[in-house]
């Protein structure tokens, strides 16, 4: 039997998403062990998981590194790797938000300076708007780049908007909703359809009871 590889997101949400994955039948009991491995696999029922960071899902599984893996829309948006789109999870909902300093508003008179992790999604928005921007790369702590000055405004996730909160920030706009996707490599899907679409179809429906 061939064996489905999924590339999982390391951290809370790949954890979630193993345990729907265990109750549509893929489990893998290894994976819950506390120890350093990256591998696992369950040769009885043909599967075979990874942690990855969860920023690299998407080449995992475009360069078919692995068969199917879990990404959230953020990712998917901002590297556009050439994978399908199999299901939306419904987990790990958040947006992408424009956000600054309380009470500032956008004079448009300079450049707007944009802090973000997220380039091309920032890129794409403004442009819309035609709107000038310089794009601040960063990698973390977005939220300190409008209080230190360092940019006007941030493009980033947020969640319960907590951290904005604690920082006086505030949305200014919501470019778009986030979520979990499950993808697929091109190939794999083709060479291994069945498999593929029974496990898509079998955590599909776990979602739709609402068991994420
Ligand atoms: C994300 C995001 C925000 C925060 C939003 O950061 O970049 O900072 O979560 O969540 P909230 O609306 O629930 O407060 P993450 O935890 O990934 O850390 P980071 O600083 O490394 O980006």
């Amino acid at each position: 039997m061939e064996f489905i590889n999924i590339a999982l997101p390391k951290g809370r949400l790949g954890e979630k998403v193993y345990r729907l994955f265990a109750e549509a039948g893929y489990p893998c009991p290894s994976i819950l062990e506390e120890n350093r491995k990256l591998v696992f696999e369950n040769k009885e029922k043909g599967v075979r998981y990874f942690w990855v960071k969860p920023t690299d899902v998407g080449i995992y599984v475009e360069r078919a590194a692995a068969d199917i893996g879990i990404a959230g829309k953020d990712i998917l948006l901002e590297y556009k790797p050439e994978v399908y789109e199999l299901a939306d999870l419904g987990v790990g909902r958040c947006r992408m938000c424009v956000a600054g300093k309380k009470g500032v508003h956008d004079s448009r008179e300079n450049t707007l300076r944009v802090a973000t992790k997220f380039p091309h999604i920032a890129k794409a928005y403004y442009s819309s708007l035609s709107r000038e921007i310089d794009i601040i790369k960063l990698h973390g702590s977005i939220e300190l780049a409008p209080l230190l000055g360092l940019s006007d405004v941030i493009v980033d996730i947020v969640e319960t908007g907590k951290t904005l909160l604690e920082n006086d920030l505030e949305v200014k706009d919501t470019i778009v909703p986030i979520s979990a996707r499950l993808i697929a490599n091109k190939v794999s899907y083709k060479f291994k359809h069945k498999e593929i679409t029974a496990l898509c179809q079998r955590v599909d429906a776990l979602c739709q009871e609402g068991k994420l």
